[in-house]
Formats: structure tokens, sequence, C-alpha cells
């Protein structure tokens, strides 16, 4: 092969150069490109000089107004998992299940298929991974020995679709995964970006034809070495994300993206010995290890998708010995304590830059919202001052720049989820409170973050003056 046809493509981001380099322009990983034909990759037309182009075939142009079909929808028998999904698997659809190795893909996914085989539909599992048998000790562990799942650990993507394409026509079609498959249209190595890319699309095809629902699996891999899922990401309909913290047994089921259904949607499993555990009631399992009454701790009223779900926030703030403090987060947005720190130091008087901070989201939950921010702040200060919050309160309420407290939507679901779990008061933002019709709770509204930290400082020398005077160290300085 003249050297023309060869070209470097990215094991991570599947990038194409036409010569090796270290790093990759595209997503600057290093050491990740690998040289492979170019001609090999599926969809490549040989092309070049002496070769007519071909002639285009014409297509008939449609209107925007028409017939509309909402997607033919098979639920899974897992409320949520069809909660992320938007109401079940789309027939024709392909989704990829993408998440860390052993978080438990292959065990949620054996579970789905076994639910809707319960359903007398046709499901079919193919491990690239495990062997059967290692299969079917897993499926009877889960209880679901009895499951007419039909099952093959198989990797050649073409023997997959000739064996799918025999009998009645599998509802469903787990792949399990899509690192280990390999098609003969490729010449690329197995495990190669190129390899993962052509059987994916050649699985793809077959989902469109036959009207199967398929189901990719993808392990991400933090160093850039393994294929990654990522380049399957743009061509599959959806992608499930399937996180947790390893030390942690909640999972959370998260669309990143979504042709038909919504994004912001997430599921609650818990890993037990007996498989995952949907969680239907999330806001119970991410308080259940509170611990009442000590400082730095708040609960915060948030919503994930249209669902009300309170979590924990904890910080602590401790006397800094390094030149520059750290500041450690994990589960939000490190930006956004930056900003909460310097709304504290600018408009509050809290100083902090003697201080360590660090912040954490119990229970292994991520949070994006703004309207966290206002738990947030309430913690830190709580910490400083060591002035516990009240453990019968939530919090919520975007903080601005300027220290004023704004309001955030769905108020009302995040009282009632509140109230329901037996909290008896909330601090909102000004707005929120004087808006409130009925809220089932006491509503402290807050106009400025000032308010607030005041206000927990006073707690903090209240309590401190109960046993035995010791020296202040958060006094917000009015002004
Ligand atoms: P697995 O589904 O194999 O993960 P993945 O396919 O994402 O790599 O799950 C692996 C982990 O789950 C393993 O460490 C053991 C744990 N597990 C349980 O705790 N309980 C169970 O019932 C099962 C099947 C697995
Ligand atoms: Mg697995």
């Amino acid at each position: 092969m003249s050297r023309r046809n060869q070209t470097f493509v990215c094991q991570n981001c599947g990038g194409a150069s036409a010569r090796w380099q270290g790093k990759c322009e595209g997503c600057g990983e290093w050491n990740t490109l690998v040289e492979e034909g170019v001609g090999t990759g599926v969809g490549a037309r040989p092309t070049g000089p002496g070769r007519p182009p071909r002639k285009g075939r014409k297509f008939a142009l449609e209107p925007l107004a028409g017939e509309a079909h909402e997607a033919p929808r098979l639920p899974s028998g897992m409320p949520e998992l069809d909660r992320v999904t938007g109401g079940g698997f789309v027939r024709g659809s392909v989704m990829l299940m993408a998440g860390d190795p052993g978080i438990g893909k292959s065990t949620l996914l054996l579970q789905a298929a076994a639910a809707l085989a319960r359903t007398g539909h046709r499901a079919i599992y193919i491990s690239g991974e495990e062997a059967v048998a290692q299969v079917r000790l897993r499926a009877e562990r889960l209880g679901l020995g009895a499951a007419a799942v039909e099952l093959a650990a198989e990797t050649s993507v073409e023997d997959i679709l000739a064996t799918l394409s025999e009998g009645k026509t599998p509802r469903l079609v787990i792949i399990d995964s899509i690192q280990t498959m390999w098609t003969d249209l490729v010449e690329a190595a197995p495990g190669t970006v190129t390899q993962v890319r052509g059987s994916a699309q050649a699985l793809i095809r077959f989902a469109k034809r036959a009207g199967s629902a398929v189901i990719l699996v993808g392990h991400v891999t933090k160093d850039g070495q393994i294929a990654g899922p990522r380049v399957v990401e743009h061509m599959v309909d959806a992608v499930l994300s399937f996180e947790g913290e390893g030390s942690h047994h909640f999972r959370i089921l998260r669309a990143v993206k979504n042709r038909f259904g919504p994004t912001d949607e997430i599921g609650v499993f818990e890993m037990t010995g007996l498989g995952l555990r949907e969680v239907l009631n999330p806001s119970e399992l991410f308080l259940s290890e509170r611990d009442l009454g000590s400082p730095g701790t708040a609960v915060f009223a948030g919503i994930e998708g249209t669902r009300p779900l309170l979590v924990e926030i904890q910080a602590l703030v401790a006397p800094s010995t390094l030149g520059t403090p750290r500041r450690a987060v994990v589960g939000w947005d490190n930006s956004r304590l930056s900003m909460v720190l310097a709304v504290l130091e600018a408009h509050c008087g809290v100083r902090l830059s003697g201080h360590d901070v660090y912040l954490n989201v119990a229970g292994g939950l991520r949070i994006a919202e703004p309207a966290a921010d206002l738990a947030a702040a309430a913690a830190l200060v709580s910490s400083l001052a060591n002035a516990p919050l009240p453990a019968d309160a939530v919090y919520f309420g975007e903080v601005s720049l300027s220290g004023a407290v704004r309001p955030v939507a769905q108020a009302a679901a995040r009282l009632k989820e509140a109230q329901k779990l037996g909290f008896a008061r909330a601090v909102v933002p000004e707005a929120v409170r004087s808006e409130a019709t009925d809220p089932g709770l006491a509503l402290n509204g807050v106009g400025t973050l000032l308010g607030l930290v005041s206000e927990i400082a006073a707690r903090g020398d209240k309590s401190r003056a109960n046993q035995r005077r010791s020296g202040p160290d958060c006094a917000p300085e009015d002004g």
C-alpha cells in the first residue's frame, strides 16, 4: 500500500491525521494515533483520479407539516430505566449504555432483558466478554434463571447478524460490549476505533432494517489507549451513562443524548447482592445516612428532570497552612464553588482566603443546578462558624454575583417533596416566599446572602456561648 493510502486515526476521538503525531490535534490526548489503512473504513468508497463520480439519484422533498408518528415504545418493565429512556426502548433505535467497567451495565441490561422476556417479547443477549456459563451464573444469582432470554457468547458481527435475521425478529438485542465486536468489512485490528465504528454501523443498519431495539454497551476508559465509545455517540439515537462512585452502592442512570425523549431525567438504582434494585424514592435514600446536627451540612431541595430530589451537601472549612488554600469539590461544579466563595468574601465579609474548603454532595450524586448555591453557602458558613443548621430545614436558591438570592424554577415541587419527607421549614429566596400559596411548611425568605450568613453566625455565637465561649472565627462585618 502506498504511503498516500495510510491514515492515522486517534483511538480516543476518532480524528484522522495524515501523519503520525504524538498528540492528537482533535482531543489533545497523547499516544492515541494508530495507523489504519484508508479505504478500509466503513463507507469509504474507492475514489481518486480516473474514476467518474457516481451519478446521484433524485428523491422527493417533503413539507414540514404532515403526519407524524409517535415512536413505538417498548416498556422495559423497569420504571427507573423507562423514566430515563422516555417511556421504554424505541423500536428500530440504537442506544449506547456507557459506563466505567464494573459499574453494573451487564447486570442492569440482563435484568432489563429478563423483564422484557417476561412480557412475551423475544430478547437476545450477546456477550463478547463473558462465557455463556458466566452469564447464566449471574442470571441465577439475580433470580432470573427462568427468564426466556436467548444467550450467546460471540464477537463476530457478521455471525451475529446472520443469527439475528433468522426466526422471529427480536424485540431487544443487547451487545455487551461494542469494544469486543469485530467486522470483516474493516481490516483494522479488533478494539480499534475503526473496528468499533464499523461494527456499530453494521448493528445500527440491522436495527433500522429489522425494527429491533439494539443496546450497545460501551466501556468508558480514562486513558485514550483503548477505543472509547465516544465515536459511537454520534451514530446512535440515545446515549445513557451509568454512573456511581465505586464505594457507594447507588447507581445513577442518566441520558446524555436522547433523540426520542428527555435528557434531564435520572434513574436511581442500588447495587445489592441480588442485582440492581430500583430506588423509587431517591430522596429517602440520599438522606438515610444523614448525620443530624453537625455543622457543615445542609439539605438541598433539588430537581432532577421532573423529579424533586433532596440531597445533603456537606462542607468542611478548615484553617489552611498552605500558601494557596485547597478547594476541593465532589459532585458539584468547581467554578460555582469559587463563585459562591467570592460572593461570601465580597458581600458578606466572610474571610475564607486562609481556609481550605471541601464540598461534597452525599451519596455520589452530581448536581448541576445553580439552585444549590444557597444550600452550599449555608453549609460553608455553618462549617466555618461551627454552627449546626436546623435539622428540619431545606435550602434552595440561586446566588447572584451581587449577593442577591434569586428565585429558581419548580419551587412548589421542591417544597412538596421536603414536606413529604418530614421537613418543617425551608430557607428560600424572598420571591419564592412571597409567591407561595399554601406551602405546607414554614418558609424563611432570604433576599441576600448576607441575611443568611448573619443568621447562621448568630446561631454559632449562641451555641458557643452555651459551650464555654471559644474564640469566634466567623464574624460577618455588616455594611
Ligand atoms: P457488572 O454488571 O459486571 O458491571 P459492568 O458490566 O458494568 O462491567 O457488575 C459488576 C459488579 O457488580 C461486580 O463488581 C459485582 C457487582 N454485583 C453485585 O454487587 N451484585 C450482583 O448481584 C451482581 C450481579 C453484581
Ligand atoms: Mg459487563
